[in-house]
């Protein structure tokens, strides 16, 4: 072994001394604590526990819904349903007339989930709308795979849509439209939220459901109160 392959030797290992050395420091230099809190703070209108305050009722959102539009959100719905007269089923069932009839009833026999048939009653315009807020959570266990509409006007678009197809039912009283926080808004029962007509659409936003239209909540929050 001669010199030269020896100096050789001796720089590699230096480099590796430094590259080690290197990787410590910058270990110590760069080591990212793990954040507090995850994700940012969601200033939500949810600390009440019981209820999205400030979600926009469904009537107030009816009264400015749009049924062209609603026809455009629709085409979400149409990889499963048709919504002509005496169209075909699907992999879900045909929704002409839909609002006004039974919650998973005819529709040509077709095979709804028990979680859906176990809902009874018959589709108004509020049931609707917590429907298609989140199906999983209005009816755990339903076939209808499909996320939801977050916002609150294109989901009363929509219902405009389907309505006017052979539905037709008389549009509900908006509740009061533009008195901005009136002390008895009926939506309100905490007094937190501070809806101004211009927030309103955004604040319907999240996809986390609508427990204060959720007519199981209803049910749920009736029973609690029995106890
Ligand atoms: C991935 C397919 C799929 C998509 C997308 C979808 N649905 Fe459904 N839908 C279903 C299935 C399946 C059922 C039956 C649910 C059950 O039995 O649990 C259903 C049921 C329904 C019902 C109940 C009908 C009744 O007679 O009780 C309504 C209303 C409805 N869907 C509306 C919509 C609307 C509006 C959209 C679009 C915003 C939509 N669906 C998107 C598959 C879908």
């Amino acid at each position: 072994m001669d010199n030269r392959t020896n100096t050789i030797a001796g720089w590699v290992l230096a480099a590796c001394g430094a590259a080690l050395g290197l990787s410590i420091a910058g270990g110590m230099v760069f080591h990212s604590e793990a954040p507090e809190k995850f994700g940012f703070p969601i200033e939500a209108a949810e600390e009440g526990g019981d209820a999205g305050a400030a979600e926009v009722p469904i009537a107030t959102l009816l009264a400015t819904a749009d049924v062209a539009k609603g026809a455009e959100v629709f085409k979400k719905c149409a990889a499963c349903h048709t919504i002509n007269q005496g169209g075909a089923n699907g992999i879900g069932p045909n929704l002409y007339a839909t609002l006004g009839e039974g919650v998973a009833e005819g529709k040509g026999g077709f095979a709804f989930s028990d979680a859906l048939k176990s809902k009874g009653g018959k589709w108004d315009f509020d049931n609707m709308s917590a429907w298609l807020t989140s199906p999983r959570k209005f009816a755990p266990g339903t076939k209808m795979t499909f996320a939801g509409i977050g916002n609150g006007q294109d989901r009363a678009n929509v219902i405009a849509y389907i309505n006017s197809m052979g539905s037709d039912l008389p549009m509900p009283a908006a509740p009061a439209a533009g008195a901005a926080a009136p002390a008895g808004a009926p939506a309100d029962p905490g007094g937190k939220a501070e809806p101004t007509t211009e927030d309103l659409s955004n604040k319907a936003a999240p996809a986390t459901g609508a427990p204060s239209i959720d007519p199981a909540a209803k049910v749920r929050g009736a029973k609690e109160d029995a106890k």
